[in-house]
């Protein structure tokens, strides 16, 4: 049987998490956030006390890790049988996550993990790469983005709302560092793929993110 897949790409902060989200629970298929299994990666090698340098440990954590994901309005995920849900979205987990996500032999490790998720009746996923290397036989592509300034201020939105200190131009500036880094990688980095529909979110709600989505698959 076949199994459809939306493959949903684009620089973090977007909203591409949001959308999946959404166009998955409206179609009724499984979600993939690739970028929190980089991100659980990156918390397994601080728990373990890993250096970044030291590939062959890396490689290693990422094999043996294993990792659980609950779907529900909030993704809950489990690393070795704990909850790190709530580690998951620290600016210091994405930017390990980011480092990591350049080493050719990690995202080897790691492809198999999230090819696995492709299972009836349907598969919504959210990454960089997800229509380029890991689902390149995907019929649908979105190519997601917004300017780097809307991004910083809806991530500088989401903490003050969980009442987090946070300085806007701060968080402009990381966003543009992890997007150069995503970017300018030799191994699948962070690009559009030609038969992807470009989708710049800058001045639209999510709403009519959602609407344009759901188009194309229909
Ligand atoms: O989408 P995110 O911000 O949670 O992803 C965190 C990091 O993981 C991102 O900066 C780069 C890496 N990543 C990747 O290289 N490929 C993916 N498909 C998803 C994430």
């Amino acid at each position: 049987m076949h199994t459809p897949v939306l493959t949903i790409d684009g620089p973090s902060g977007a909203g591409k998490g949001t959308v999946s989200r959404l166009v998955a629970k409206k179609l009724g298929w499984h979600y993939l956030d690739s970028g929190s299994i980089y991100r659980s990666l990156a918390i397994a090698l601080q728990k373990a006390y890993i250096d970044l340098t030291n590939i062959n440990d890396i490689v290693k954590i990422a094999h043996d890790m294993e990792l659980e994901f609950e779907c529900g309005d909030e993704l809950i995920v489990k690393l070795n049988g704990e909850n790190i849900t709530n580690q998951l979205n620290l600016e210091s987990t994405g930017s390990i996550a980011s480092q990591i996500a350049t080493l050719a032999d990690v995202r080897q490790v790691l492809l198999q993990k999230q090819q696995d998720f492709k299972r009836l009746p349907g598969l919504v996923a959210d990454g960089r790469d997800m229509g380029t290397v890991v689902f390149p036989e995907a019929e649908n592509k979105v190519f997601l983005t917004a300017s780097s300034l809307k991004r910083a201020e809806r991530r500088y939105k989401q903490l003050i709302g969980k009442e987090i200190d946070a300085n806007l131009v701060q968080i402009k500036k990381d966003i543009e560092a992890r997007d150069r880094r995503d970017m300018e990688r030799e191994i699948a980095p962070l690009a559009m793929s030609n038969t992807a529909l470009y989708i710049d979110s800058s001045d639209m709600t999510i709403d009519e993110v959602v609407e344009e989505v759901l188009n194309l698959i229909q």
